[in-house]
């Protein structure tokens, strides 16, 4: 496995492969790696000649209020992680490196994908996304991969990156895959390490109550308010304050009341201790 922390060394890992036609896989991560980033390494490594994970705390996508400096960070043990799940290529710069002195460009999605959720101005904001989308971009010009693997974990995230790559022509395919989740339904994330024994227990409630919609909708109701309710009473039940839950649709997260037979995509956001986890599901799927 070669570790690159310049854009040259990039390059020059990836310069045979390149050249060969190699089908190129990208992996893009902030690090601390657990069991959801480790899944969309294992499907980069089953489809692609070449498998490139990039490693980079984004501090553009951070607020000046957010957990930039405290996130979790572990480089030693992320690289045994990475070069276990068969990784080629790490591409983990230093913050100048991505953005040198007199940076001053962005990618930014409009088109209500980015207000909303957890771009609304009482949530992250919009700047969190245009943090994403510029360093996504960034790191699509820099590695040019064939296919990018991201987790529906971070719902609003694969939208707003399929827009961008639509809009822009990016010639990249974008992989969207399921949620991992501890066995108790909460969803895995760099993040749970904020939380205490007692609220990681708490957290759990987050998924049960988008269990609790998913039911609702399953049986057979098409309004989408019940469904919400029910998510509403499990939060209560964990004693979980939502930040926000909110039914939407899943390309447009133009706001939605009923099913149609389209899934809808039920996202909620809540801080449980000292961590803020969000969490989304899709329900009217399978029916
Ligand atoms: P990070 O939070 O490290 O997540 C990297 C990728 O792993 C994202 O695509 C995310 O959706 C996915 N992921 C996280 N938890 C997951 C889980 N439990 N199951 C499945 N996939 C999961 O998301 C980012 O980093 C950054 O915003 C990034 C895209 C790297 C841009 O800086």
């Amino acid at each position: 496995m070669k570790i690159a922390r310049s854009k040259t060394e990039l390059r020059t890992a990836l310069e045979a492969a390149r050249r060969d036609g190699k089908t190129i896989g990208l992996v893009p991560t902030m690090g601390y790696l657990h069991d959801g980033h480790l899944s969309l390494l294992h499907a980069a490594r089953a489809r692609c000649d070449l498998v490139v994970m990039s490693l980079f705390v984004n501090p553009a996508q951070f607020a000046p209020s957010e957990d930039l400096a405290s996130y979790p960070r572990d480089e030693v043990r992320d690289l045994e992680l990475a070069e276990r799940a068969g990784v080629d290529v790490v591409f983990a710069p230093p913050v100048d490196t991505v953005y040198p002195e007199g940076f001053a460009t962005a990618v930014e999605v409009g088109g209500g994908l980015t207000d909303v959720l957890d771009g609304a101005s009482g949530q992250r904001g919009a700047a969190h996304f245009r943090g994403v989308t510029t360093v996504v971009a960034k790191l699509f010009n820099s590695v040019g991969p064939d296919v990018a693997y991201f987790g529906q974990k971070d719902a609003q995230q694969a939208i707003v990156i399929r827009r961008m790559v639509r809009d822009l022509d990016f010639p990249v395919e974008i992989e969207v895959l399921p949620t991992v989740r501890e066995p108790d339904g909460l969803a895995i994330s760099s993040r749970n390490a904020y939380l205490d024994p007692g609220d990681r227990q708490r957290a759990a409630g987050l998924s049960r109550a988008l269990r609790a919609a998913e039911a609702v909708a399953a049986s057979g109701e098409d309004r989408i308010e019940p469904a919400l309710e029910a998510a509403r009473a499990e939060l209560e039940r964990a004693g979980i304050e939502a930040e926000y839950l909110e039914a939407r649709d899943p390309e447009s997260l133009a706001e939605v009341e009923t099913l149609n037979g389209r899934p809808v995509l039920i996202a909620v956001a809540a801080r449980v201790g000292a961590a803020r986890l969000i969490d989304n599901t899709l329900i009217g799927d399978s029916a």
